[in-house]
């Protein structure tokens, strides 16, 4: 008898998205910026509280919008960390600058900003924390440093839609801060993300940078009386089609939230014990940070027992993955000088690291069934 695989993610699919999509379809405006992207611009702005939020094809694509945005030029320099996924770095090095990779904090997995100082330099123009699995980085520190150095901060906040540090949302406490909705995310629409603006003063660009450098959306608006080129840009709006899954999703966040948390909480609670007794570390939430229940993941003692872990799961049925390879020691990285050492609790981590299946279809019997192998698992 074939036995049904669990998948690490399969993307929600929850209520009123197929309606959603046959309402555009039959409206007739599938382009972008239409009823569907306004109203996600608008409800996420009001879910993160950011003065002006615009979606766009990507997380990618928003990120690469930021460093459009804070005219990051060739020889700048650019402070992030090494785990990460590989467009929080190519948005910047596609304008010319340069990397540095900061190292991650042991606990939460967030750019350590003990290290920022040591690695600003008269180069830098920015600093981009990524809020990994969507726990908040320590942004009093890190908007501390910026402001006296100057810096721009960029969250990546790919992870964190509905996380918060201190009580404040994140994408809140940069200049810019980017959203991701890929099938991978707690809310989605396949490709997706959006540019959180919380510095007015860069309103109007980002709105001509996302229309091809065109006054377009000024025109659209009755503001202007024709659309013209006025600067750099590229196509960074979604289609009405995507926006309508995603105002779906959005819709329904409280039925998604809930649903991750449960599965979050029992993985916490049921695998504790065995943990403890076999030095696997759980993720640790700070108790000023409210996390999404974007990812549950486990440090295993070795790469060894890890691997011996994702295949024993495989073997059960039972899909589980590993995340972030060091960016500072990928073949990039290296043109870019990194070499083995630089980012110690990077190197550590990524050999270790595996994530469980968590997503809002996860049936509770495929649940219990992924604990159970969990915890069958003695080869360490
Ligand atoms: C931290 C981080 N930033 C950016 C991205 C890119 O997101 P997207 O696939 O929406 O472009 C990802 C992808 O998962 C990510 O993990």
């Amino acid at each position: 008898m074939d036995r049904k695989i669990i998948p690490f993610n399969k993307p929600a699919l929850v209520s009123g998205e197929i309606e959603l999509v046959a309402e555009v379809l039959q409206q007739g405006h599938m382009a972008g910026d239409g009823v569907y992207t306004k109203k996600c611009n608008n409800l996420l702005e009001l879910i993160t509280g950011a003065q002006k939020v615009l979606l766009t094809t990507s997380c990618t694509h928003a990120l690469e919008m930021t460093a459009l945005l804070l005219d990051i030029q060739a020889g700048d320099e650019v402070i992030l960390p090494s785990f990460t996924f590989v467009s929080t770095v190519n948005a910047f090095v596609l304008r010319g600058a340069r990397p540095v990779f900061a190292d991650i904090r042991p606990d939460t997995l967030n750019l350590d900003e003990s290290k920022l100082e040591a690695l600003i330099t008269p180069h830098t123009r920015a600093i981009v924390p990524v809020h990994y699995a969507g726990v908040g980085c320590e942004m009093e520190s890190i908007l501390a440093i910026a402001h006296q150095h100057g810096l721009k901060v960029v969250e990546d906040n790919a992870h964190g839609l509905f996380g918060k540090y201190r009580g404040k949302s994140l994408g809140t406490f940069g200049d810019l801060a980017t959203q991701s909705f890929h099938e991978t995310k707690n809310i989605s629409c396949g490709e997706g993300g959006a540019v959180l603006i919380n510095d007015p003063a860069l309103n109007d660009r980002a709105e001509i940078l996302r229309e091809k450098g065109t006054n377009r959306s000024r025109f659209f608006r009755g503001q202007v009386d024709k659309y013209t080129w006025v600067d750099i840009g590229s196509s960074y709006l979604p289609s009405e089609a995507l926006a309508a899954v995603l105002y779906a999703q959005l819709t329904a966040r409280e039925e998604i939230q809930s649903r991750r948390r449960h599965i979050w909480e029992r993985y916490a609670s049921t695998l504790s014990g065995w943990a403890q007794q076999h030095n696997v570390r759980l993720p640790i939430i700070p108790e000023y940070c409210q996390q999404p229940y974007h990812m549950f993941y486990m440090l295993m003692p070795s790469l060894e027992v890890r691997t011996r872990f994702i295949s024993w799961m495989k073997d059960h049925g039972v899909t589980c993955v590993f995340h972030y390879l060091p960016l500072h020691l990928s073949q990039m990285g290296e043109k870019f000088g990194g070499k083995i050492g630089d980012c110690p609790v990077t190197e550590d981590i990524s050999d270790r690291l595996v994530r469980l299946p968590l997503f809002y279809n996860l049936e509770d019997s495929e649940l219990d069934d992924v604990i159970e192998q969990i915890l069958a698992f003695k080869q360490f």
